[in-house]
């Protein structure tokens, strides 16, 4: 991809388990968007990976194509960067065994979200939930991303990621670029609303928890009014004040506003005018995406073509890393 423009690659990937969640937008889609305008961007749909927790096959169908109706409808442009779907592209689950036997079993049970994601599906701990972050590593390595853009949770897998490529690389010579990871100040990690000491999660039982980006607006209006905050009444953000630290930072990644200015502009007020203010500028940001994806979905010619295109462009990159790794370790190639 850089040979061809000179910019730097950015790439990253979204599961497709259920419509995305505002923490999904904020941590990551609305950022990928704005990249676009000065780097090489690939993003997918990490359907291979959703495969890791038992899923229902004909929602993993629909919910992958909604997946890529929903990055369309979040600004991602096929024309400017390679959209596509994980399993469309073979190189990613081949590259993923190699790496597998370069990846140590004592690293990957270091890896927080495989504590708990054991924890949560204690009945069904399969192998491909273990090696997660060799599939991911390979996703990224794959495109030689310099950057890629995540919210905090996905630190840990990055970091793995680097020291995965740099000891390839030792063994059998430079192949890969080690990534950076790209976490924004502000807004990585967006809390449940209903308990704001964890993350924003689609798997959320509780629905109060979390703003899907499809939500309609009375619907955000009221998660926002039910949001959990702390017995004091002053809007500012402070160690402690869990909910209404979610709250301003929200706002403030919306609106562009300062911690301090949001301070400013509810002097004096509750709580209950400020949940209202992040409620509607919550609304109005999601509305133009609501409304292209409701346009979209329609649209299935379309978005198969997207899926075609965007599979064949990646396929392109993704073989030509792939093919000097068979090379570098070993693997007999005949063309
Ligand atoms: P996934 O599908 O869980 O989440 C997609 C992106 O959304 C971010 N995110 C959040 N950011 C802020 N606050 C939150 N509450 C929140 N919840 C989710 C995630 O950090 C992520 O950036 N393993 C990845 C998918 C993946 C990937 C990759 C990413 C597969 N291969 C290669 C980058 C590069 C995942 O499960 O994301």
């Amino acid at each position: 991809m850089e040979e061809q423009t000179g910019k730097k690659v950015i790439l990253s990937g979204i599961q497709p388990t259920g419509t995305f969640t505002l923490g999904n937008y904020i941590g990551a889609v609305r950022n990928w968007d704005r990249m676009q305008q000065d780097y090489d961007c690939a993003y997918f749909v990490a359907d291979l990976h959703s495969l890791t927790v038992r899923q229902e096959p004909g929602a993993l169908k629909k919910n992958t194509l909604e997946a890529v109706a929903l990055l369309l409808a979040c600004g991602i442009d096929p024309e400017k960067s390679l959209l596509f779907v994980q399993s469309h592209v073979r190189a990613h689950a081949e590259l993923g065994w190699i790496l597998d036997c370069n990846a140590l079993f004592g690293e990957l049970t270091r890896m927080t979200q495989f504590k708990d994601k054991s924890a949560q599906h204690a009945d069904n701990v399969n192998a491909g939930l273990f090696t997660y972050p060799v599939l991911m590593a390979g996703d990224i390595l794959l495109y030689q991303a310099d950057y890629v853009p995540v919210g905090a949770d996905q630190k840990q897998h990055l970091e793995f990621t680097r020291n995965l490529a740099e000891r390839f690389n030792n063994l059998y010579g430079e192949v890969f670029k080690v990534p950076e990871p790209y976490i924004a100040k502000n807004g990585a990690r967006v809390m449940s609303l209903q308990d704001p000491t964890r993350k924003m999660s689609k798997s959320d039982e509780n629905l109060n928890g979390f703003v899907s980006i499809l939500d309609e607006p009375n619907v955000i209006m009221n998660k926002f009014k039910r949001a959990v905050t702390d017995s004091e009444t002053e809007v500012v953000y402070r160690e402690g004040k869990d909910g209404i630290n979610n709250l301003m930072t929200i706002y403030s990644v919306i609106t562009g506003k300062s911690y301090d200015d949001i301070t400013a502009e509810f002097a004096g007020k509750g709580y209950g005018d400020f949940k209202k203010a992040v409620g509607e500028v919550v609304v109005d940001a999601l509305a133009p995406i609501r409304e292209e994806f409701g346009r979209l979905i329609q649209d299935k010619a379309y978005l198969e073509k997207v899926c075609k295109d965007g599979a064949a462009k990646a396929s392109y990159v993704a073989e030509k890393t792939l093919t000097k790794v068979k090379k570098k370790v070993g693997l007999y190639i005949v063309k």
